[in-house]
């Protein structure tokens, strides 16, 4: 894809499922990639897939709810690569799926801390960076939740939030230089999902059945597309909530 290579990317969430796959797509691509998750295990094990394809990247254990962590992520990359081209915001949980009066103050602010206010700090330090050196490209994961009701009630206000805050930050930086997009992923096999199967394998079979595609989403078909929002081949598409669902939200 068109200006990835040799660019510099932080990817954040990355020590697992969608994350895990977008940095190593970027780094196939030619990136060097700054992999940040609060994970350390599932970040090194990132890393070295990385090295031991030939590409290159660092782990900087990241919590997106904490500002200073956030701070060193973004300081990390650019004393190490000279600079930050590429960012995706991915890091999530998902919280409690019950009924929105059964939610805990406590789960609701956590998934809110992660999910959204999470997207916010990391764009709130990228972007001046990318500012300053006059380009760049964000994407953040959103979910089709962001787009209908489906998930608990902290999720999915969290996503539809991040649609917003990504639509607001294009329109504040988009003659800047800098585009900022997201990806609304359908049900795609992570170990996000695997989790729910667990705890419901019945579930998992309907919600399955009920893809128009028959099956659930590779995160390479997540990673794909962040990477092609990254690169100059998507150069005019600005504030947009790319849904990759296998047809989930078209029914
Ligand atoms: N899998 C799906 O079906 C699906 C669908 C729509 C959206 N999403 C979104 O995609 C993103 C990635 O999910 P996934 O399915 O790969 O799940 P995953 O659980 O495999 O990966 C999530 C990663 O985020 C990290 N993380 C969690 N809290 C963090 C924090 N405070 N700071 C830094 N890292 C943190 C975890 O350690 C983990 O490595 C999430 O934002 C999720 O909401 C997933």
């Amino acid at each position: 894809m068109n200006g990835i290579q040799d660019g510099v990317a932080v990817v954040t969430g990355a020590g697992s499922g969608i994350g895990r796959r977008t940095a190593l797509r970027f780094a196939e691509e030619g990136a060097s990639v700054v992999v940040a998750d609060i994970v350390e295990d599932g970040g090194e094990e990132t890393v070295r897939s990385i090295q031991d394809d030939g590409g290159d990247a660092t782990f900087i254990r990241t919590d997106v709810t904490d500002e200073d962590d956030v701070d060193r992520m973004v300081e990390e990359a650019v004393d190490r690569y000279g600079g930050l081209d590429f960012a995706h915001n991915n890091a999530g949980l998902e919280g409690d799926s019950n009924a929105l009066a059964e939610h805990s103050e406590a789960n609701w602010d956590q998934v809110i801390d992660v999910n959204l206010k999470g997207v916010w700090r990391c764009m709130k330090r990228e972007i001046p960076e990318m500012l300053e050196q006059g380009s760049g490209s964000i994407v953040n994961t959103a979910s089709i939740s962001g787009l209908t009701g489906s998930g608990g009630s902290p999720y999915v206000a969290s996503k539809h939030g991040v649609i917003g805050l990504t639509r607001k930050a294009t329109l504040d930086y988009a003659d800047e230089n800098i585009r900022i997009n997201a990806v609304c992923p359908g049900i795609i096999d992570t170990p996000m999902v695997q989790r729910a199967g667990e705890d419901n394998p019945e579930m998992m079979d309907q919600m399955t059945a009920g893809v128009p595609a028959g099956r659930l989403g590779d995160p390479e078909e997540i990673a794909q597309a962040v990477v092609w929002l990254c690169s100059d081949d998507s150069s005019f598409v600005m504030g947009h909530p790319l849904t990759i669902d296998g047809g989930l939200t078209v029914q």
